[in-house]
């Protein structure tokens, strides 16, 4: 979703929607596997005193279960498939009262479609990374994502309680690698390896973490003066002392509008497994993370904060809970006050839209929302007429831009493993498809009963067969297809392409005609025999 430039303004015409939305900040997590995106999440759930003990989140290895990871699949491969909305509210040490969105991502790539759907839901990411392995692949192409979204970026390096690389060396990749300018606002105390603290770059002190049994509940932070900090640090008091003298010389210092033009990025150090570091993340997130600003149209107008009521569906999941089985849209507030219970209009239709059913929703734990400003997320339930992309308003209507689909490059053919359950079989395909499971391509020659999948990493094809078999009842047969390519093609286009040798061209339920290919090199011969052909790309998985 294109925003306008972040606003830190607050208007009189309607102060408490401007002053709610001023307070929001709505952001996601991106990192590779294992970089610690869970636990940093417990972690700040923790210090917000959402939880009072770590592990009511973070459900590995032994520790109590997931909140986030709520699918069995997710649970079997402790991995996080699903989206969800961690909200909380959280008042800084000065008094700031904030109200947090904390949006989950998939970490896995094959779910990349999903992550990039969250990612237009946020106003900021926090980029983790493990400060052993530095800028990891899945890390790297979230952060083309944001890139591409302008989302501005705060830097954590994680696991600094253990050996990892050097500090330095670490910001340097930074730049090198992805053309972001760290500038540090905390500076680890300690290698990697031995974590004592970190000096805060912005008042020269030291904050000295002190750890508790086991990680579990918030670390005690002491801080000192510079002097103070020579007494119990020492050594490494002095080496960050120095360090920071190099980055002021290099000119690593802070500064807003950079940062919001996505051109630097703070960073921070923690070790999120014993809490260090966290309470400074929020402080951040509370003090330099933007609120959320008005947002572009599907004619690049703005639709400003306290304009009357809108909202876009950036994720559609059902299953969620099998004893209901029910059917949940999230949309982000863009526009005016939302209260549970407003018949909003669904602009794809035009119809009323009823919204009594309106939730907060984190993994399995559902609090009823009743009211919601922009940059919060509204779980609805039961929304079976909406689909990723659409947007809701009062009043005045509006339009955001769909938010676009990547390009698939797995495909099978999926049929009813039982013949007689047909109904069930199209019923599921298109329950899957509104969610954005998956992609469905459809054509005359294969007919209804044969649909190809289409799907950006193979994994979405596992979850669509389990979901299948195991929410609506109808095992499924999965035959892959040789194609690793599509391209958008025109109607005119269609029979040249069909006379092609392992070409096909299938119609998504989109409208979108889709020529798919065995490999590029297939895709260069036919371009280079037909120029005439249109052949146009869609926009490349991140
Ligand atoms: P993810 O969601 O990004 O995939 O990562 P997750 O939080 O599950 O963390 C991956 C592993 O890294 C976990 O270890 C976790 O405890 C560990 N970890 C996270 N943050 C830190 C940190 O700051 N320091 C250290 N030393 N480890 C950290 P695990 O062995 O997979 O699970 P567990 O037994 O610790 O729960």
């Amino acid at each position: 979703m294109a925003r306008t430039a972040p606003s830190q303004t607050v208007g009189f015409d309607e102060p408490s929607v401007l002053a709610e939305a001023q307070r929001r900040r709505t952001f996601a997590v991106i990192s590779h596997p294992d970089a610690g995106k869970s636990t940093l999440t417990e972690a700040l759930a923790l210090h917000a005193r959402v939880i009072s003990e770590a592990g009511a989140i973070h459900g590995k290895a032994g520790r109590r279960s997931t909140v986030s990871d709520w699918m069995t699949m997710e649970k079997e491969r402790g991995i996080s498939i699903t989206s969800t909305a961690l909200q909380f509210g959280y008042r800084a040490p000065d008094g700031t009262d904030c109200v947090i969105n904390l949006l989950d991502t998939p970490g896995h790539a094959d779910f990349s479609e999903d992550t990039y759907r969250v990612l237009s839901a946020v106003d900021c990411a926090v980029m983790l990374i493990d400060a052993a392995k530095g800028l990891e692949p899945q890390t790297l192409k979230l952060f083309q994502v944001c890139r591409h979204r302008r989302i501005p970026i705060i830097t954590v390096i994680n696991k600094w309680d253990r050996p990892g690389r050097d500090a330095l060396e670490l910001l340097d990749e930074i730049e090198q690698r992805i053309g972001l300018r760290p500038t540090p606002l905390t500076w680890p105390v300690g290698y990697a390896g031995a974590f004592h603290g970190v000096l805060d770059r912005r008042t020269g002190e030291f904050i000295h973490f002190v750890r508790t049994a086991g990680g579990a509940t918030i670390a005690p932070e002491r801080v000192l003066s510079a002097g103070d900090a020579l007494t119990i640090a020492d050594a490494q008091w002095t080496t960050a002392v120095e360090e920071c003298e190099l980055l002021a010389a290099d000119g690593a210092d802070y500064d807003r509008d950079t940062f919001l033009g996505c051109t630097t990025t703070p960073v921070l150090f923690t070790a999120a497994v014993l809490n260090f570091g966290v309470s400074q993340l929020l402080d951040v997130l509370v003090h330099y993370a933007p609120a959320p600003a008005a947002q572009l149209d599907i004619d690049g107008e703005p639709r400003r904060l306290d304009d009357p009521f809108s909202a876009f569906v950036f994720k559609v999941q059902a299953g969620m809970d099998t004893s209901h089985r029910d059917r949940l849209a999230y949309a982000r507030v863009c526009s005016g006050a939302f209260e549970r219970g407003d018949v909003v209009v669904h602009a794809a239709t035009g119809k009323p839209f009823t919204t009594k059913y309106a939730q907060s929703v984190f993994g399995q734990q559902r609090t009823t929302m009743d009211v919601a400003y922009p940059g919060d997320v509204i779980g609805l339930v039961n929304a079976t007429a909406l689909r990723v992309g659409d947007t809701l308003y009062r009043e005045v209507p509006v339009h955001y831009p769909p938010i676009p689909s990547f390009a698939p490059e797995h495909f099978a053919v999926a049929r009813a493993a039982d013949a007689g359950k047909h109904k069930q079989f199209r019923r599921g395909i298109t329950q899957l498809e509104q969610e954005g499971v998956i992609q469905v391509l459809r054509s005359d020659l294969r007919g209804e009963q044969a649909p190809v999948l289409a799907a950006v990493g193979p994994m979405q094809f596992e979850v669509f067969a389990h979901r299948m078999a195991t929410e609506l009842n109808t095992p499924v047969e999965l035959e892959p297809l040789k194609y690793t390519i599509a391209r958008r093609t025109r109607p005119q286009d269609v029979a040249e392409l069909q006379a092609q040798r392992s070409v096909e061209v299938l119609t998504r339920t989109d409208g979108a005609l889709l020529a798919l290919f065995a490999d590029r090199w297939r895709l260069a011969a036919i371009e280079k025999e037909h120029p005439d052909l249109v052949l146009e790309p869609l926009v490349a998985a991140a």
